[in-house]
């Protein structure tokens, strides 16, 4: 017998500890600041409503019926449909983006665990912004302390994972989230007092779609093509598509094998509703504790992935009991991550007890050890080693010394990569394939049994969603991309 939640409250609960982790807190205020701000909120909030809920009410109502890891689920699922079991690559394609998104999402919490060190030994007292700076980059340009956190975070992952799902979520997620809201809550009151506030929710909330739609510098500013015109870019919609998909878990069948230990009798219509609303509002609170710190303190809101390394622990560093509410939030933020993390490589390790007769302790423990491995290029990226500096190290080993590869594809690094890859091109197009597989290939009764909407108009509402709006939102936006059509 396969086991269930004990209640649908724990499924509540353990989606939301999936959805509510590092993107909400780590990468939505650095991706807002770094694409403009509000006509960010806009498509982000916009690509939620219209392609995150729809897809959130699929995955779950998929891997209900399906009750095993996405791979098999998709098998078995395709079969009863009589359509061909090509769709499990969906549970494959799932796993390699749940695996590549954990190893860098390690590191990342690996530096939130040093942070609740760093906070709780009160080294970010009175510290100026110079201080603070200086305290994360020796943090990061440091690869052997940056290894050990992501090695500690991983074997925590799984060693929660090993112990099985709900031994390790239902506790974590029952008392740490809401303390976790509450700090939020308790820093948006700070920000308010900072001096920076309406600067902040003009930056958050005023749209300006000059810097969403335009290339700009690192820097910040616009940059030209050869006729002085300012160049056009469709890379801020598609990282705020991707991360709509990334900050709800959805697209790698996250929720899917959640959605497979929920109860036959729980409205999955009220449950994806939560889960939504709680992950949005959970990041707008971050993103309204972060960008006060950031403009009273001068701070450039494009800083990227340090951005909330370099504001929030000033002001922990400036309030009455700082030290404790600093740890007591970098202690809580890494156990959202925790939770996250277990349901990234949840698929794998299910997929490995059902397919390969591995144990759970096993199955954990060798997926971790690969996702591990894989981390290593994100340590590197951190420390400030690019495409190019790897690529002018192989090609001076085969005898070409001299090479400077320092502009395009080379400028960037291995994190970046794999974080837009995963993110923007991944998820959507795993997204995609659920909404498809969902309103036109599965049996309408099935989904319809499944979902059993009070009303039937919701269920056509869903199915339209599904079957056109979703796929369609996501299929222009990449068209753009490759630029097959402009509008
Ligand atoms: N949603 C989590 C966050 O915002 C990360 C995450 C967990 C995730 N599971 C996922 C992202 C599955 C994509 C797919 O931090």
């Amino acid at each position: 017998m396969k086991h269930e939640w004990s209640s649908r409250v724990t499924f509540v609960l353990a989606a939301v500890g999936s959805a509510v982790g590092l993107g909400n807190i780590w990468k939505f205020p650095y991706i807002t600041g770094e694409y403009g701000g509000g006509v960010f909120i806009l498509a982000y909030l916009f690509c939620i409503c219209l392609i995150g809920l729809p897809i959130m009410l699929a995955e779950i109502a998929l891997g209900r019926r399906g009750k095993q890891s996405p791979v098999n689920t998709m098998l078995q699922l395709s079969q009863e449909a009589g359509a061909s079991t090509a769709w499990s690559i969906l549970g494959w394609s799932g796993m390699a983006a749940g695996c590549l998104i954990l190893s860098y999402y390690s590191v990342i919490a690996g530096e939130v665990m040093a942070y609740s060190f760093r906070a709780s030994s009160g080294v970010f007292n009175h510290q100026t912004v110079d201080g603070i700076k200086g305290i994360f980059t020796s943090l990061v340009s440091d690869p052997e302390k940056l290894l050990a956190w992501h090695t500690i975070f991983m074997a925590l992952t799984v060693l929660a994972v090993a112990r099985g799902v709900k031994g390790g979520i239902e506790k974590t997620v029952t008392f740490l989230m809401p303390a976790l809201f509450a700090l939020l809550i308790f820093l948006v009151f700070y920000g308010m007092t900072s001096g920076g506030f309406e600067q902040a929710i003009d930056f958050m909330f005023t749209p300006d779609a000059d810097k969403f739609f335009y290339a700009r510098s690192e820097l910040g500013d616009y940059l030209m093509d050869a006729e002085g015109e300012k160049v056009f870019t469709w890379k801020p919609m598609m990282v705020a598509m991707g991360h709509a998909f990334f900050t709800l878990s959805l697209g790698m069948g996250a929720i899917m094998m959640y959605g497979s230990y929920l109860n036959r009798h729980v409205s999955i219509g009220q449950m994806a509703l939560v889960i939504v609303s709680l992950d949005t509002i959970v990041a707008l609170l971050a993103g309204l504790a972060i960008f006060p710190l950031v403009f009273a303190n001068g701070l450039n809101p494009a800083a990227g992935p340090g951005l909330i390394f370099e504001t929030l622990p000033l002001a922990f560093g400036n309030m009455a009991g700082g030290t404790f509410i600093g740890t007591l939030f970098f202690v809580l933020l890494f156990f959202a991550a925790l939770s996250s993390a277990i349901s990234l490589i949840e698929p794998t390790v299910v997929w490995l007890i059902e397919s390969k007769g591995l144990r759970r302790i096993k199955a954990a423990v060798w997926t971790g050890v690969g996702i591990w491995f894989v981390g290593l290029a994100t340590i590197f990226s951190m420390a400030g080693t690019t495409i190019g500096d790897i690529t002018e190290n192989l090609v001076s080993w085969i005898g070409f010394s001299d090479t400077e590869l320092k502009t395009g594809f080379f400028k960037y690094n291995l994190f970046q990569v794999i974080d837009f890859f995963t993110a923007s091109i991944m998820l959507p197009i795993g997204g995609l394939l659920i909404a498809l597989f969902a309103g036109w290939v599965m049996h309408q009764d099935s989904t319809e049994r499944e979902f059993s909407f009070r009303s039937r108009y919701i269920y056509l509402v869903w199915q339209v969603m599904v079957r056109y709006v979703s796929p369609v939102l996501v299929f222009m936006v990449f068209l753009n991309i490759i630029g097959i059509f402009r509008f």
